[in-house]
């Protein structure tokens, strides 16, 4: 039902943000004001249900420690984190700009993760980066535990022109082959475990050994998960290993490679998959190789390109570490 006070105060509240000295803060309390005011008027909650929406607000935000953000969770699992996420990336590659290159060679077969702006499409951060990924050399096995399937992740750091990056830094993490990351577990995973601080070599190459990783739910023990059971939603995100990747001159890109056939690619509890990063991690046989990567014969290997679009020079490389 609307009435002249309901449409009335929706501007009375916008206007009462007037003297907001910072105009883009005046810009988003406007929109949040209209935006949340027609929610109202379309619902039309009953008090009881406000109260409500008021008392899982208010148990969300008891839920956030130190190491735990159920307010991150909340917008995972409504979808706005990576609506943020991906309107902030757009653009990034300069679409019109693109460069033709790579003739000959499939994208699958090179493991490419573009997007239609040329350049690697980006997904969500997710809660479990909370901690600093330790140097590591290439080749290194960021499976410090051995309990999972065996797997080498390859590639290339690339400009959007077919340029290798050398020295672009890699932040790799991932859950174990049960579905856990370390800092959910500090009594039973050594730190560390699942996560490695890479730099590309002079060709912009970049190799690593892990486990192929496992599908997981994502939290389910605070309001979040109440959530999500009151909804019959499943809490499972498919496997994935986390990606930052950043090089000088370029704008860095947070994203993940996913293993392609897993479950829960068609149903995501956070919406994360791109199709353009959902990778083959494939059945390998090749001892020499397998000597090269120091890694058992056979193995899996997924090959991941990753393409970089042009941006703040001051961003880091590997050159800046110690
Ligand atoms: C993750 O992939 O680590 C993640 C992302 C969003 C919510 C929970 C977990
Ligand atoms: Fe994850």
């Amino acid at each position: 039902m609307t009435t002249e006070y309901t449409t009335r105060i929706t501007e009375a509240v916008v206007d009462s943000f007037d003297g907001t000295a910072d105009p883009r803060l005046r810009e988003l309390l406007a929109a949040l004001t209209r935006h949340l005011h027609a929610f109202v008027r379309e619902a039309e909650p009953t008090m009881t249900e406000w109260e409500q929406a008021i008392a899982f607000l208010t148990a969300t935000g008891r839920a956030c420690t130190d190491t735990r953000q159920e307010f991150v969770l909340l917008s995972d699992v409504l979808g706005i984190s990576m609506l943020v996420e991906t309107i902030n990336s757009e653009g990034r590659g300069g679409r019109d700009e693109r460069d033709e290159r790579d003739e000959g060679e499939g994208k699958e077969e090179r493991g490419e993760s573009e997007g239609p702006d040329g350049v690697t499409e980006s997904t969500v951060l997710g809660p479990f980066h909370m901690t600093e990924s330790p140097v590591r050399e290439l080749g290194a096995d960021i499976d410090l535990v051995g309990g999972g399937e065996p797997c080498v992740i390859s590639g290339r750091v690339l400009s959007r022109d077919g340029t290798a990056l050398p020295g672009a830094v890699l932040d790799v993490w991932q859950a174990d082959a049960e579905g856990y990351y370390d800092v959910q577990q500090p009594d039973v995973q050594p730190p560390g475990n699942g996560r490695g601080l890479f730099t590309a070599d002079a060709d912009g190459r970049f190799w690593f050994r892990t486990c192929v990783p496992s599908p997981y739910p994502i939290p389910t023990d605070g309001p979040v998960g109440d959530l999500l059971r009151a909804t019959s939603r499943h809490p499972y995100r498919p496997a994935h290993i986390h990606f930052i990747v950043s090089a000088k001159g370029h704008t860095p890109v947070t994203t993940h490679i996913f293993v392609a056939g897993s479950d829960h690619l068609d149903s995501d509890a956070v919406f994360a998959v791109k199709e353009s990063l959902v990778q083959d991690f494939t059945e390998t046989d090749d001892p020499s190789l397998a000597q090269r990567f120091g890694i058992p014969n056979p193995f899996r290997h997924a090959r991941f390109d990753l393409v970089l679009g042009p941006g703040d020079s001051s961003a880091t490389d590997g050159s800046e570490r110690s």
